[in-house]
């Protein structure tokens, strides 16, 4: 099928009358690369939390397409990021995605070492040769700022600072999550989901679909207040999310062992382009959610669950199995019945069910987030 507006013009929609990206921008992959070095390049990913590095020593290794990164603090306390790559003949240094590193970064191969801030500290031999200055081979940096108590990184080199991109973002996050400087990790599981990243992001930045897809979806918003339900769009991030249902006696199976207050509700945060941080209604949890894109039709969920209380409560244990095993899957499900339809030579465009009112059941984010993967594609279109 035809586009209906010419591409070049598709940001001049108004939101309320818009029709969506064409089917191709979720399935090309000359788009999808065109999104890796524009998008994801320079974006800021979210690492860990502040608390997964804190010994001396702990590391965090994070990959994304054919880079990875190594987040490790050192007994200075300063947190380093740096590539997971050996400065000799290129070896891959750290396998482990998490673990703690009380001496150095030995490599596998002719056991180069590197410090905690990926200096080079040793090189057998290397006493024998003409001019070698180990300052010279010390593993190149990663820009990495602290925000929200969470470790971030970016590949790009002049990319903004997060407050400046995201200013408001981290005191949202902290008015909605009181202990978050005090999360722990309690588990991550990671899941390859056969879609187009931005098929998953538009999935859970919309609450049409809660009363009308899957049962898991209904009981969702059961849990709130869903007529207070709010999609809130900022520049770069967005909020979404309801108080509860003052009426809720239990939650994921599990009683409520006292009356709902103001903070059970159900609260997300995204930051531009791909992390998603939320609580679900009645736990005390922190879940983190990440659109890590493999290919144009495969991306890898990551699902990191934080508990600020030890031993984690029974409701927040059981929201995280309903997340894993019953939400979680009803939504893949969507999303990947959905990226089978977007190859249909029966659609292109559809329409974004965007209100004057901006209700609980508008797409409005679902076409701000667009909006942003349009003008990061196509800079000479852009109104900004
Ligand atoms: S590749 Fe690492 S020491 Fe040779
Ligand atoms: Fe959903």
């Amino acid at each position: 099928m035809t586009d209906r507006i010419p591409i070049q013009q598709w940001d001049e929609q108004s939101a309320e009358t818009a029709v969506t990206l064409p089917s191709r921008y979720f399935h090309d992959a000359t788009i999808f690369a065109e999104e890796r070095e524009r998008i994801f390049m320079k974006a800021w990913h979210f690492g860990c939390h502040v608390n997964e590095l804190s010994e001396a020593g702990a590391f965090v290794v994070r990959d994304i397409f054919r880079q990875s990164v190594i987040l490790m603090r050192d007994r200075q306390g300063e947190i380093h990021a740096f590539h997971n790559v050996c400065q000799h003949r290129g070896n891959r240094l750290l396998n482990e995605t998490r673990g703690v590193n009380k001496g150095v970064i030995r490599c596998a191969y002719h056991s180069w070492c590197y410090g905690q801030d990926g200096a080079l500290r040793s090189a057998p031999r290397s006493d024998r040769l003409a001019g070698f200055d180990k300052q010279q081979h010390a593993i190149p940096a990663v820009r990495m700022e602290v925000f929200a108590d969470c470790v971030f990184f970016n590949f790009d080199p002049d990319a903004d600072s997060m407050q400046t991109l995201f200013p408001g973002a981290d005191q949202a996050m902290r008015e909605a999550i009181p202990d978050l400087d005090k999360m722990q990790l309690v588990e991550e599981d990671d899941v390859i989901v056969p879609a187009n990243w931005k098929v998953i992001m538009d999935n859970s930045i919309e609450g049409y679909h809660f009363q009308l897809s899957g049962p898991c979806h209904v009981d969702l918003a059961s849990l709130i207040d869903f007529a207070g339900y709010r999609l809130r769009q900022f520049d770069h991030w967005w909020t979404y999310g309801a108080p509860p249902n003052p009426d809720a006696i239990q939650a994921y199976g599990k009683p409520l062992s006292r009356p709902p207050e103001p903070g059970d509700g159900f609260f997300n945060i995204g930051i531009w382009p791909h992390n998603t941080f939320y609580q679900f209604p009645f736990t005390q949890c922190l879940g983190t959610f990440m659109m890590i894109p493999l290919d144009s039709e495969r991306s890898l969920l990551r699902f990191g669950y934080y508990s600020a209380q030890q031993p984690i409560s029974e409701v927040s244990r059981a929201s995280i199995a309903w997340m894993n095993d019953e939400l979680g899957p009803e939504d893949i499900d969507l999303n990947v019945t959905v990226q089978q339809g977007l190859h249909s030579l029966g659609y292109n465009q559809g329409r974004y069910m965007i209100d004057a009112e901006r209700s609980n059941e508008s797409e409005h984010l679902v076409h701000h987030f667009h909006r942003l993967v349009f003008r990061a594609l196509h800079p000479e279109a852009s109104r900004l």
